[in-house]
């Protein structure tokens, strides 16, 4: 087993004791003693012992009602500090004597790659410099975590860091301890489950405030790591205007089956954005003014300033007076219909153009040494962030788009849209969209559903084109789904073009998903309204949802070759949009890989992403955490766009589709066939208790109904918590024995080791096999489902077991994950703190199951916390 490293043990170790002191500071030491017994009993019996086991269970037994709870917390909180410990691990001072990370290390090594492989300098400078990133900030809600806590776990990290230099005196040391004792105690001493959902504009906030604390710092020092790393390579530097990564968001712009999402709410979210955009500037330029008291200048500079003693002040202090007027305009618009007054910025050209003159000017006058300095930074910030801070995504169900057509189209006495063929849809839809006269006449009356639809669609007319990126289209299929956006947003009086992008998320509209753009891309005037690239989706969680995980990886892989080939035969860019969550079930999976495994030629400089829920904090929370994702980010978009991975053998490809077409048959024929199967999904996982989590804003069901109306989200969630993390394998079981079984092993061998798309399935595969556990799921069935439904839990971790030994055999182990003992063990320590908490939530729906009436109580509050500290332990949610 490989040792983790004796810093990052001492740090778990150091907040372990301190959570205790606050436990036993409220609670008494006889509490705190259980709770030592329970994680030791817990300790013992995952190595075997009876004697541990029988501890636990005697301990959690015996607790009384009201222990459950802080019992819960205590465990849940654990979590959450290991979590702190092994993120700040990643960013901690590194010993000169350690090896580099490899997120610091791989872009300089893949930029000497490519120099070897015979790119110019000039070549690798442009390709930089162009690459379109785009990663879209959504609300999905698998953020468990309050915001008040995040704060207090960023705030748990930094005194980490404090602590880590060997020459502290003992007194910073006690002092450093003193701050740590009371954020732990903050911490234990505040509620960590919501009690209300958040709005829209809260989850918008939030998006906001990831920007605040940890974007607009990672940003500019991951662009001068950068340009340093260019400049080493080639000589050359990092253009300006260079943003190679942008962000963009969902939050209060998502409307797809969430009601609070509306009209209203997205007119405040973006205001909000110009808010904090030009309050984030103001606090730049506030710094700049200060420091830029320098006289001399050139003479476009002087021509701005006149004869100001301090010209950069001069242009600055203007520049501060709009930003002023901006975030004022922005405030009081939010309460009510405005007009702009002309002081108020409204292009990214009237913020760049002064910065970019003083920078010029210092260089001009032999100071670059100041010019590269904040101000650099700050013109970094203006190429990523822009006035508008994110690009608000607009995203809405096809269905909703044809329910108003079918609305007018009935007023007007022509029929019902919704009953029309496709090709009369499209007929009636482009005939419309080249009409001159509108469409909706004075006296149309809309039903409240198409009226909303309507709305939006006027916002986005009247919103900057700058502020928003795509209108994304959720259960697409076919071509008339976009063009009846098009015209909807016509009809809004919407006069420039917008990115109109299906989302394909189910087998059959990912199988269909080439057809349905080749034939929009040779519609008449189809082109001519596209203006750059056609941008598509491609919806990971659902289609897994769908069809099971392995054949939807296949059907994603190949709907994408089948439309990086047509965009080529239309001679127009393609960009792909990857809708995908963290879990492996819902299309996740490290960044890096994950870019280097898609088809060649579908990863062309262009790349455009969601970061969901708890990923965002994961990922971006902590500036240099965000620093090194993004050099992920930045390094695979380039290595896949360069040197894309080869197309795979036909005959890999053949035992793919089988692959697919057993898996997704093995995984329909439990989780749609089987008679028993819902109502054993009800009655072994909480699914319809986390219904009660306040987590987003959006409602966890589109609509009433079993399996199908649930969405991914708690579909996964709920697996995810009882341990046997069904989705994310189910299937795949069948497919790799069956393939062992025709002696196809030794191609399965072939294909993990040189197509990089199999091995990242494979290597994924494994690693949720590995996070599951049979024996922790076989506790739920015992304690909450009817005898006659557990039979079918016995066939689901049989099956469980099939799939566990498929991948020991394919990848040569004795042991999961024994390749990757660190990955291991960091999952292994987990199972103390875990396994009471499974235990206690079994419990704990038992009892509530029991006394269904009594919702807010203590009990209910327990089963939440355990939920959370699941997800915690598990660093995944849905
Ligand atoms: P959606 O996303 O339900 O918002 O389409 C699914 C997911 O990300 O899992």
């Amino acid at each position: 087993m490989a040792e983790i490293d004796a810093r990052l043990r001492e740090d778990v170790h150091q907040l372990g004791e301190l959570l205790g002191s606050c436990i036993r500071d409220q609670r008494g030491a006889a509490f705190l003693d259980k709770i030592e017994r329970i994680r030791k009993g817990a300790k013992a019996a995952r190595r075997g012992s009876a004697e541990g086991a029988r501890q636990l269970t005697a301990t959690l037994d015996g607790l009384g009602e009201d222990e459950l709870l802080p019992v819960a917390r205590a465990f849940n909180q654990f979590l959450n500090l290991a979590n702190i410990a092994e993120q700040y691990h990643r960013i901690r001072r590194r010993r000169p004597d350690e090896p580099v990370l490899f997120e610091a290390r791989v872009l300089p090594e893949l930029l000497a790659r490519l120099k070897a492989d015979g790119h110019g300098a000039d070549s690798l400078a442009r390709q930089i410099g162009r690459l379109d990133i785009e990663l879209v900030l959504t609300a999905h809600p698998t953020e468990v975590a309050r915001r008040t806590l995040i704060q207090k776990y960023d705030a748990i990290a930094d005194q980490l860091a404090a602590q880590d230099h060997n020459d502290l005196l003992p007194g910073e040391r006690e002092r450093v301890r003193e701050r740590l004792q009371r954020l732990i105690a903050e911490a234990w001493h505040t509620e960590e489950i919501r009690r209300v959902r958040p709005t829209p504009v809260d989850e918008a906030k939030w998006g906001f405030a990831v920007i605040e604390h940890s974007l607009w710092c990672a940003v500019p020092n991951f662009l001068r790591g950068v340009d340093s790393a260019l400049h080493a390579a080639t000589g050359l530097h990092l253009p300006l205007d260079a943003a190679p990564v942008r962000f963009a968001s969902w939050m209060g712009g998502d409307r797809d089956g969430n009601p609070n999402v509306t009209a209203a709410v997205t007119r405040e979210v973006l205001l909000l954005a110009r808010w904090m955009a030009a309050d984030l500037y103001l606090r730049d330029v506030d710094q700049l003014a200060a420091e830029l008291s320098m006289q001399e200048a050139s003479p476009a500079l002087r021509a701005q300033a006149g004869d100001s003693p301090e010209p950069y002040r001069t242009v600055l202090k203007r520049l501060r007076e709009r930003l002023r007027a901006t975030r004022a305009w922005a405030e009081a618009a939010l309460h009510g219909e405005l007009a702009p007054p002309s002081a108020v910025l409204q292009d990214n050209r009237e913020l760049r153009e002064p910065l970019e003159l003083c920078f010029q000017s210092l260089h001009d006058c032999g100071m670059g040494v100041i010019a590269n300095g904040p101000l650099l930074d700050c013109l970094r910030r203006v190429a990523t962030f822009g006035l508008f801070l994110v690009r608000l995504d607009i995203r809405q169900d096809a269905a909703r788009h044809a329910a108003a057509l079918s609305e007018i189209t009935d007023y007007l006495g022509l029929g019902r849209y919704a009953d029309w063929s496709e090709d009369d849809r499209i007929a009636f839809l482009l005939r419309e969209l080249d009409n001159r006269r509108p469409l909706l006449p004075a006296d149309f009356r809309a039903s409240a559903e198409t009226a909303e639809v309507l709305a939006t669609c006027r916002e986005v007319a009247a919103a900057p084109a700058a502020s928003l990126g795509s209108y994304v289209i959720s259960m697409a299929g076919s071509p008339s789904d976009v063009l009846a956006v098009q015209l909807l947003l016509k009809e809004a009086g919407l006069r420039r073009p917008m990115r109109v992008v299906p989302l394909f998320e189910t087998l059959a509209d990912l199988d269909n998903a080439g057809p349905a753009i080749d034939r929009l891309l040779g519609l008449p005037g189809y082109r001519a309204r596209l203006h750059g690239p056609q941008e598509v989706m491609i919806g990971y969680s659902d289609s897994a949802k769908d069809a099971g995980t392995t054949a939807a990886a296949w059907a994603q892989y190949r709907a994408q070759e089948t439309l990086v080939d047509i965009c080529r035969r239309h001679d127009v860019e393609l960009l792909l949009f990857h809708g995908r969550g963290g879990t492996v079930g819902r299309g996740g999976g490290p960044a890096h890989a994950a870019i280097l495994s898609q088809p060649p030629g579908s990863v062309a400089g262009r790349f455009r992403t969601t970061e969901q829920g708890e990923m965002i904090r994961f990922k971006f929370g902590l500036p240099d955490i965000a620093e090194q994702n993004l050099n992920l980010y930045l390094a695979a978009v380039l290595e896949a766009t360069l040197l894309p991975p080869p197309a795979p053998e036909p005959a890999w490809r053949d035992l793919m589709d089988r692959l697919a077409a057993e898996g997704v048959a093995a995984y329909r024929a439990v989780v749609r066939e089987h008679p028993q199967f819902v109502p054993y999904f009800r009655q072994a996982t909480p699914e319809q208790e986390l219904g009660r989590l306040p987590l987003g804003s959006r409602p966890a069901k589109r609509r009433e109904g079993g399996v199908e109306s649930l969405r991914a989200i708690p579909w996964i969630f709920a697996w995810t918590q009882t341990r046997l993390m069904l989705p994310a394998w189910l299937g795949w079981e069948t497919a790799l024995n069956n393939a062992i079984e025709r002696g196809e092993g030794e191609r399965l061998e072939q294909m993990r080791e040189q197509w990089p798309f199999f091995r990242t399935r494979i290597d994924m595969l494994e690693m949720v096999l590995a996070k599951a556990d049979g024996a922790i799921a076989r506790l739920y069935d015992e304690r909450l489902v009817d005898a006659g439904l557990r039979p079918l839990g016995d066939h689901l971790r049989d099956l469980l077991s099939q799939a566990i030994r498929a991948v020991l055999k394919l990848t040569c182990q004795s042991r999961l994950l024994s390749h990757s003992p660190e990955t291991l063990e960091s999952i292994t320590v987990r199972d103390t703190y875990l396994d009471p908490l499974h235990l206690l939530q079994a419990e704990l729906l038992a009892r509530s199951r029991q006394r269904e009436n009594e919702a807010g109580g203590a009990l209910e509050q327990a089963l939440l916390v355990s939920v959370a500290g699941i997800a915690a332990g598990l660093r995944n949610t849905g």
